[in-house]
């Protein structure tokens, strides 16, 4: 049998700064921890809620708490890191002041799945550190395109870790034994076309007329313009439903709707859009809001919510020719 390639050796072989590494390291291990914590779910007493809402208004659930300071130490303590921002915390927080990186989080995404034992995963985006001295949100707000590495830990069945430091996507599995993440696809391909959408279909009254008329046409199937049956999922988990997309093609979205006139969107640009934009675009996929490429996107603050179209790249593009016709 051929030996499989640990994470640290692959990451070697893209000539990954030695910092970056420990960084990535650093982070894959406190994963390795919520994935334990998890695996535990009823024994540890972390279920339920935590009695608190987080800054966007969402009741927090206890492991959303846990595994927010648990990030929040291991990166402050490994000296890499010059701050972080959580979409748990209100401002982003100072770390070190002469570390070299920015980390952005979403400690536990789709953590209403936590109760039911479903899918959830933890996202993460990693930015150089532009200036020094003390982090203020101001250092945080910077597009996509400059992330320098982006990844999620997926706790399901296995624990998969999705990553890009900009050379492709690879996806590796934790071997629960040695503590360690194995590759096992080096090269995570998108196929162009699909037959598969995600979607939260409850919404639809509250769509813009364009994603209505594109749904709608969906699911007409072979007797409708599209000429094909479509399938629908939905994890009710970004990282999960991205993360089918990256395996087997598919659109997923979260659009604008007029649900609450003050949210653009449901997901977060810096800690879902942006890390989950690279990791499909580095898999031959395309992330767009409604009008334009995700990446691209200057924020305005760190907690901003975005439309999210992504997935098979010409999906996506029909997707946005019902927003632009
Ligand atoms: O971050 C929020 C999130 O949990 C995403 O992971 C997921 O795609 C979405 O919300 C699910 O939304 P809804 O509750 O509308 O199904």
């Amino acid at each position: 049998m051929t030996p499989m390639t640990t994470l640290t050796e692959h990451l070697k072989t893209q000539k990954t700064p030695e910092s970056l590494i420990g960084l990535i390291s650093n982070i894959t291990a406190t994963c390795h921890d919520i994935a334990k914590l998890l695996h535990h779910g009823p024994m540890n007493d972390i279920l339920g809620l935590a009695g608190a809402e987080n800054v966007q208004g969402e009741d927090q659930k206890k492991l959303d708490v846990i595994s927010n300071d648990m990030l929040k130490e291991s990166l402050a303590g490994s000296g890499l890191v010059r701050g972080i921002a959580s979409e748990e915390e209100e401002n982003c927080v100072g770390c070190s002041d002469v570390g070299e990186y920015l980390v952005l989080f979403d400690p536990l995404d789709g953590s209403s799945n936590i109760d039911i034992n479903s899918l959830v995963g933890t996202i993460f985006s990693v930015y150089r550190a532009d200036e020094n001295g003390r982090v203020e949100d101001r250092n945080f707000l910077r597009p996509g395109h400059e992330q320098v590495a982006a990844g999620y830990v997926l706790y399901g069945p296995s624990v998969i870790l999705t990553l890009t430091t900009g050379h492709g996507t690879q996806m590796y599995m934790l071997d629960q034994n040695k503590g360690i993440f194995m590759l096992y696809n080096a090269k995570v391909q998108i196929p162009k076309a699909t037959k598969e959408f995600a979607i939260n279909a409850s919404n639809q009254r509250h769509w813009a007329k364009p994603m209505q008329n594109y749904i709608a046409d969906l699911l007409a199937g072979e007797t409708g313009p599209r000429q094909k049956n479509f399938n629908m999922r939905w994890v009710a988990a970004m990282v999960g439903d991205v993360h089918r997309i990256l395996c087997r093609g598919g659109i997923f979205t979260y659009p604008w709707d007029k649900k609450d006139p003050n949210k653009a969107g449901k997901l977060r640009l810096m800690y879902e859009a942006n890390p989950m934009g690279f990791l499909v675009e580095q898999a031959g996929g395309k992330a767009f809001t409604d009008t334009m490429r995700i990446l691209d996107i200057e924020p305005e603050h760190i907690h901003q919510r975005v439309p999210v179209i992504l997935g098979s790249a010409d999906e996506v593009d029909i997707c946005i020719g019902y927003h632009t016709a």
